[in-house]
């Protein structure tokens, strides 16, 4: 396939890395650090991220390095479109795709004081639209300039609910187990109408402390709730994860070093779906 003694298999540089919900927590560590491995990276999020995506451009780009972002919506397969016609008049082409907008609402949730039959449904329904169809739309708008070439990672954004669901996030569980089955289902369809070039993984961050889940796992004094040390507990590294533990594992799944591996869900998560007791 390659010589393995003549090639660098984790270079990066130059390849065009675009990824939805850049501006998230996880995605300003991660657009940074896939920036000063040289590649030429595609910021995409919302029109109220925009301020926050132009901060992140300007950073990377006064350390040297390329970057664009561009105001989308995930669900609007017509927005999409013109994002990719701008990305490939900025760049010509699409290397590895990111699918990491997504996220959980308090709506779709119940809590310990509460029962199914208080569950908003609609409010799950837009968690799985978000989750799911918002791996799918990005997918299929993007996926074309790939399998045109041939070659090309997709790495889409799992959660420990993926592998088994976690008491209260009613929506988020559902909208993460369709995700991965959805990198499973994607691997097979690609690679086999499409080549091996084509591979589709996921990556699927243990539990760590953002915006996201801040409201479940800290009390208004900043104190761990009652969840925050069932979760510690039950996690071999005793500790919460940090967004920089998880840039390894997706530049290990955006290069040729994972050339062979397609269709994998990969735990970051401190030991916490292995461990029992
Ligand atoms: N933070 C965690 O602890 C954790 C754990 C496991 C998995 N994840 C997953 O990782 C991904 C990133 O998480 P995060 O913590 O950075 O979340 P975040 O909420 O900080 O960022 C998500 C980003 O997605 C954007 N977004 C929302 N709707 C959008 C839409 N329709 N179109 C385009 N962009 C949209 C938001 O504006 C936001 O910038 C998510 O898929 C999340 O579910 C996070």
């Amino acid at each position: 396939m390659f010589d393995i003694t003549m090639k660098d298999l984790f270079d990066i540089k130059g390849r065009v890395v675009v990824m939805t919900g850049a501006c998230g927590v996880l995605g300003e560590t991660i657009v940074k650090y896939f920036a000063a491995q040289g590649a030429k990276v595609v910021l995409m999020d919302l029109a109220r991220a925009a301020e926050t995506g132009k901060r992140i451009v300007g950073e990377i780009k006064d350390a040297g390095e390329e970057a664009m972002f561009l105001e989308t919506d995930v669900l609007d397969k017509v927005v999409l479109e013109k994002n990719l016609a701008d990305i490939l008049a900025a760049y010509g082409t699409i290397d590895v795709l990111l699918n990491a907008a997504g996220g959980n609402m308090a709506a779709a949730t119940v809590p310990p004081d509460r029962t199914i039959f208080d569950l908003d449904v609609e409010a799950v329904r837009k968690v799985v639209d978000l989750n799911l169809f918002g791996t799918i739309y990005p997918t299929v708008v993007f996926a074309k300039v790939m399998t045109d070439k041939g070659k090309g990672s997709i790495i889409n954004f799992c959660s420990e609910t993926s592998f088994r669901p976690l008491t209260r996030v009613a929506g988020y569980g559902c909208a993460k187990a369709a995700v991965a089955s959805w990198t499973k289902y994607l691997c097979g369809e690609l690679a086999m109408k499409f080549g091996d070039g084509l591979r589709v993984n996921a990556i699927a961050p243990g539990f760590l402390l953002t915006n996201q889940n801040r409201s479940l796992l800290t009390n208004p004094d900043g104190s761990l709730t009652e969840r925050s040390h069932k979760i510690l507990g039950h996690t071999p590294f005793g500790r919460f994860l940090e967004p920089d533990e998880l840039v390894g594992t997706l530049h290990w799944l955006a290069s040729d070093a994972s050339a062979g591996v397609t269709g994998t869900i990969n735990l970051v998560d401190g030991g916490f779906e292995s461990f029992s007791i």
